[in-house]
């Protein structure tokens, strides 16, 4: 590694680091990519289900969650999922749309690593990985020093792209936040995000035998909701749509699962008021067997339809469209796919990622209060903020 002194040190070798060393390293900076952990980039590695969803073809500032929602504004529009295909398209990475604009690679996640880290040897950026930062200061010359296990480094910028607490088994760590709070900058308190819902065990124990069943449904919480499939859990319920919702949802509050939202059950069971059929085999046309029959079973109307009556059937069909369920809560940054939250977007600028009020010092990727839906948007948002920051770093 060459000596100190560096233009630019960057914390975090993950999705955001990575990217907003290369293009500063490119611009002819001296670059020193630090990380705690010998491996690097390992949430692209285990995203996506090992082709990681890099970007989303719709990305916009409308699929971003933050205290201040039109902050992610000017840096997504300066670098677009367009512009990562061309960078692709020249690493000759092969990519396919999956569903609702998400673009996955052909082979392997690694291929993104790669990418990266044969874009940083481009800018000749100097690798720290396996090293602890223990201290942080900025001298009276604006210069930052900083203390590690590998000795000291000084710096004329300082990027943090440490990522938020989720996945913690990897090595996430709310080190980003600890250093926002030393320099003074505020912090919108971070939760789980994209993560699975909890039932208390005694309320989900027969649901739990039904694990790994799929349902499409459209699931709201307040004015929000989501349309794709959700999945019964040994804890409570995940999936695409309940992910989603997740991110919206505070504890607390009720989630109303339609569980037929490509048809009417009200009618469809109200022509059959007059039949033999037993209610969970009627349902089963529409829903999986197993959870139909349950979902009867426990309110104790696994009828005939005849017996059952017209209006309980409508009754029935209604319950269906908006099945009712108070969460416990979620399953915790284990499993969470992002944290919500993170550094105060209003102590930042939109322009470059630079802390207002410490110049030299910026924020990228998750640590930052900006948090995308599932289905790429993340990404998007690591590689827009990381080149906003490494083009002016
Ligand atoms: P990221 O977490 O990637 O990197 C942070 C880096 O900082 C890590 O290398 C870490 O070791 C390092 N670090 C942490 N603390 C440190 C410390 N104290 N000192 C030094 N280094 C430290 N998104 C998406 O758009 N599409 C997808 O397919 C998926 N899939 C997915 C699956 C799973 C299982 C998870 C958990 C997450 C996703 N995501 C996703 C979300 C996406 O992975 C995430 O938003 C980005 O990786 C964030 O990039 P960052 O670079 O900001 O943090």
């Amino acid at each position: 590694m060459k000596s100190s002194p560096f233009d630019v040190i960057i914390i975090g070798a993950g999705a955001a680091g990575m990217f907003a060393a290369f293009t500063a390293g490119q611009r002819g900076r001296r670059v020193l990519l630090i990380d705690h952990s010998s491996k690097i980039g390992e949430k692209i590695r285990i995203s996506g289900g090992g082709r990681c969803n890099f970007t989303n073809l719709h990305a916009s500032p409308a699929q971003y969650l933050s205290q201040n929602p039109h902050f992610c504004r000017s840096a997504l529009a300066r670098y677009t999922p367009q512009d990562f295909l061309k960078l692709l398209q020249q690493h000759s990475i092969r990519y396919h749309e999956k569903t609702l604009g998400q673009l996955f690679c052909d082979d392997s996640a690694q291929q993104i690593i790669d990418m990266l880290v044969s874009e940083c040897r481009d800018g000749d950026v100097q690798w720290s990985t396996g090293t602890t930062v223990n201290h942080i200061e900025q001298a009276p010359t604006g210069r930052f020093h900083l203390q590690t296990s590998r000795g000291l480094f000084d710096t004329e910028s300082l990027i943090i792209a440490t990522g938020g607490l989720s996945i913690p088994q990897i090595g996430a760590t709310g080190f980003g936040y600890d250093v926002a709070r030393q320099f003074g900058l505020r912090m919108v308190e971070p939760s789980p995000g994209l993560v699975p819902l909890a039932f208390p065990a005694p309320d989900w124990q027969q649901y739990a035998d039904l694990s790994g069943l799929s349902v499409d449904a459209e699931v709201s919480c307040q004015k929000t909701q989501f349309r794709e499939a959700i999945l019964i859990t040994h804890k409570g319920i995940s999936g695409p749509a309940i992910l989603q919702i997740s991110s919206f949802w505070k504890p607390g509050q009720m989630l109303s699962i339609d569980l037929a939202p490509h048809d009417d059950l009200r009618s469809r069971l109200q022509e059959r008021a007059h039949s033999e059929q037993l209610l969970s085999n009627a349902l089963a046309e529409w829903l999986p067997k197993r959870f139909a029959q349950l979902w009867c079973d426990e309110r104790g109307i696994n009828l005939p339809l005849k017996q059952l009556g017209s209006k309980a059937l409508e009754k029935i069909g209604e319950e269906l469209h908006h099945w009712l369920v108070r969460p416990a809560g979620t399953v915790g940054y284990k499993k969470a796919e992002v944290t919500l939250g993170g550094v105060d977007t209003r102590d930042l600028s939109s322009k470059t990622m630079m802390a207002n009020d410490v110049p030299g010092l910026f924020f990228i990727g998750e640590v930052v209060d900006v948090t995308g839906w599932l289905g790429g948007y993340n990404f998007q948002w690591a590689w827009a903020s990381a080149h906003a920051a490494g083009s002016v770093a």
